[in-house]
């Protein structure tokens, strides 16, 4: 937030930015006031190469199942490379990827498209069809990125499988998308470790519910052994070598489903994210040009894994809709060390740095004891822009960022959004935008971004309230797969009069008008970027049946991981203490990292006899997190049924 404390910091001076000063700002922003409908086809005119151009923009009259461009037809791999190899790009590399040991590939954009129509060609063999789901659980890879856009060419809606999600979560995803096929990998390499994926694939399959599957696609990424299905396994490098290098693009309608992304709601099951394919794709290219001015020059590198919405939106759709040459990276931050970043800044000449604040402030810790693997021990002098995502930051990392990673000239956009929303919603531009640490500063030119209070009525700036986006926008979330009830109740809540409800709280500083968000005012949790829904780990706690009675999961504040997760467990048996608490805590991570995945361990585990709850029954959640946080509760439990269990749940394990 500003105040006269936190001066506004002046926006670069970029001469030919895409939108330069605040005055082009401002006019974007009146143009989408005055006519919408027609700010957003003039956008989706000029940034995508349509089949048969749309006559409409936004229809209104299934509300809020939005239709964006409907009648028009693309397909989204022939915006991504078709296009530019066309008009003479195909030599401009496209992919530059870098292994986990160091070693590099690049790809120029005929190559990635040779490569991507192979691929489609094979996923036709096998008798994928246009809207068919493939389940996509691969390592960072090019073969990760051709596999989407693979997908994206005959019409296949993707759903891509973060790498770290376990079987249980996997095999839920893919019975949940109905997925005819799953492409992965033998293995993944990172920090120089070999890790299973097949393998997983095939317990995966094995818990059942995965009829639908009818061939598995192998990457071979490390040779390992790995066990073979001949009824339904394949190598993914035998399907493609005999196929041909081009494949005619589906030409599919502008809502045509190109993704759906299971992400983490406030109740146990995760929800599929459904995205159309021209509204994503337009928002998706539009803010990577304008959110990170890209140039065409420009070296982009995102370090988000396609396993989440970042690595969708900023990794294989929108550098790739702009025709960009981008990063691909395989491995871990810290390995060999904790230079790895700002060595391969160094060594690609990335202009355009794009990561997460937890990613920032762990590496803040190793730099400052380690001078061999501080970002002034590198050449960083190729950056101009460089971008946060996933979490707020906190000021003291924005300030170490940008001095240290920026040298003190390169800005920050600290880009909010969701999986929901396919783009940047409220972020600054980097030739426009003056910077706040810590605060996402002002909506993109067209998204209708609000604060209200609990009835939707707007709030004035300086006063806390529920963060809303008032008007539909391209990018928005479609439904929830197979599930449109619950996309209403979650997103559209009659009492907030048709806006979109984010879930997450936010303030507007009273003078400048900039956004802070403070946080989920949901039971969504924000562990080092990545979203985990509370009830989701309490339901795997508590399916430890032969262990757990009762549990109670909730955040609490971690310098690094921005929030961890803190478990209250109550056991079937005897509340335990010191060496055997410490075991069976251990225990039960291990659980949860077995139902959905090692990103879900919780990091405190306490065991009481009981779980804090009033009169009538409920869990008081508010005084578990101000447990967790190590407060002090004794005043305010008035209402509390059972005061001794605070002591018990107070001691970490
Ligand atoms: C939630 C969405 C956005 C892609 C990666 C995460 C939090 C995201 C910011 C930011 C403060 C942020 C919000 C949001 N969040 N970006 N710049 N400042 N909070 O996508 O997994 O769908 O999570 O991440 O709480 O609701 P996601």
């Amino acid at each position: 937030m500003n105040d006269a404390k936190t001066p506004l910091i002046a926006a670069a001076d970029i001469e030919n930015a895409h939108v330069r000063g605040m005055s082009a700002y401002d006019q974007r922003v009146a143009e989408a006031d005055a006519d919408y409908d027609a700010y957003w086809c003039e956008r989706a005119r000029e940034l995508l190469s349509w089949r048969t151009p749309f006559t409409r923009g936004l229809d209104e009259s299934q509300a809020p199942f939005f239709k964006w461009f409907e009648d028009g037809t693309l397909n989204v791999s022939y915006n991504c490379l078709d296009r530019h190899v066309e008009k003479g790009l195909g030599d401009k590399t496209a992919l530059i990827f870098e292994a986990d040991d160091g070693q590099v590939t690049r790809v120029n954009y005929r190559e990635l498209l040779a490569r991507t129509c192979r691929l489609a060609n094979a996923l036709k063999a096998r008798g994928v069809h246009k809207g068919d789901r493939v389940v996509i659980y691969m390592s960072m890879s090019i073969e990760g990125v051709v596999a989407m856009q693979a997908c994206a060419r005959i019409g296949a809606t993707h759903s891509v499988v973060f790498g770290g999600f376990s079987a249980q979560s996997l095999r839920d995803r893919i019975q949940d998308a109905g997925a005819v096929m799953v492409i992965t990998a033998d293995e993944q390499l990172r920090g120089g470790k070999q890790l299973p994926l097949k393998a997983i694939v095939d317990d995966a399959i094995a818990l059942g519910g995965c009829e639908s599957v009818a061939n598995v696609l192998v990457y071979q990424r490390t040779g390992a052994a790995i066990h073979w299905d001949s009824t339904r396994d394949r190598w993914l490098h035998a399907e493609t070598q005999n196929q041909p290098d081009s494949c005619e693009p589906e030409w599919v309608g502008a809502e045509h489903p190109l993704f759906v992304l299971y992400t983490s709601g406030s109740t146990g099951k995760p929800k599929g994210v459904q995205h159309s394919s021209g509204g994503y794709l337009l928002h998706a290219a539009l803010t990577t040009q304008w959110t990170f001015d890209l140039q065409p020059d420009d070296v982009f590198w995102c370090t988000a894994d396609i396993g989440w919405v970042t690595g969708h939106s900023y990794i294989t759709y929108g550098p790739l809709a702009l025709g960009a040459t981008e990063i691909i990276f395989e491995g871990v931050p810290t390995f060999p060390d904790a230079g790895r970043f700002w060595k391969m800044i160094e060594d690609h000449r990335v202009s355009i740095f794009y990561t997460a604040p937890t990613a920032i402030r762990s590496l803040i810790k190793s730099a400052e004891s380690n001078e061999s693997v501080h970002p002034r021990s590198y050449d960083l002098s190729s950056l101009r822009i460089l971008g946060s995502v996933g979490e707020p930051i906190n000021p003291a990392a924005w300030e170490w960022y940008h001095q240290h990673v920026g040298g003190g000239r390169c800005p920050i956009v600290d880009t909010f959004w969701q999986t929901e929303t396919g783009g940047h919603m409220i972020t600054p531009l980097p030739g426009a935008t003056p910077l706040v640490p810590g605060s996402c500063t002002l909506a993109f030119p067209g998204i209708a971004a609000a604060i209200v209070d609990e009835t939707g009525a707007d709030l004035p700036n300086g006063q806390g309230g529920i963060l809303v986006i008032k008007k539909p926008w391209p990018s928005m979330i479609r439904t929830i797969w197979g599930d449109p009830e619950r996309f209403k109740a979650s997103y559209f809540p009659a009492e907030l009069k048709g806006y979109y409800l984010a879930g997450d709280g936010a303030i507007r500083d009273a003078q400048t008008g900039y956004f802070t968000i403070t946080g989920r005012i949901d039971d969504v949790l924000n562990v080092s970027g990545h979203r985990m829904g509370t009830m989701e780990i309490e339901s795997a706690l508590v399916s430890c049946t032969e262990l757990v009675a009762e549990a109670a999961v909730v955040g609490r504040p971690d310098e690094t991981t921005g929030e961890a997760i803190c478990a209250f467990v109550v056991l079937k048996g005897p509340r335990p203490s010191g060496e055997e608490a410490r075991q069976i805590a251990n225990t039960l991570r291990n659980w949860v990292a077995k139902e959905i995945g090692p990103i879900a361990k919780p990091k405190d585990i306490r065991f009481g006899d009981n779980l804090p709850k009033t009169r009538s029954g409920k869990i008081m959640r508010r005084l578990l997190r101000s447990v967790a946080k190590g407060e002090d509760v004794t005043q305010d439990i008035s209402t509390l049924e059972n005061p001794a269990v605070l002591a018990q749940l107070a001691q970490s394990n």
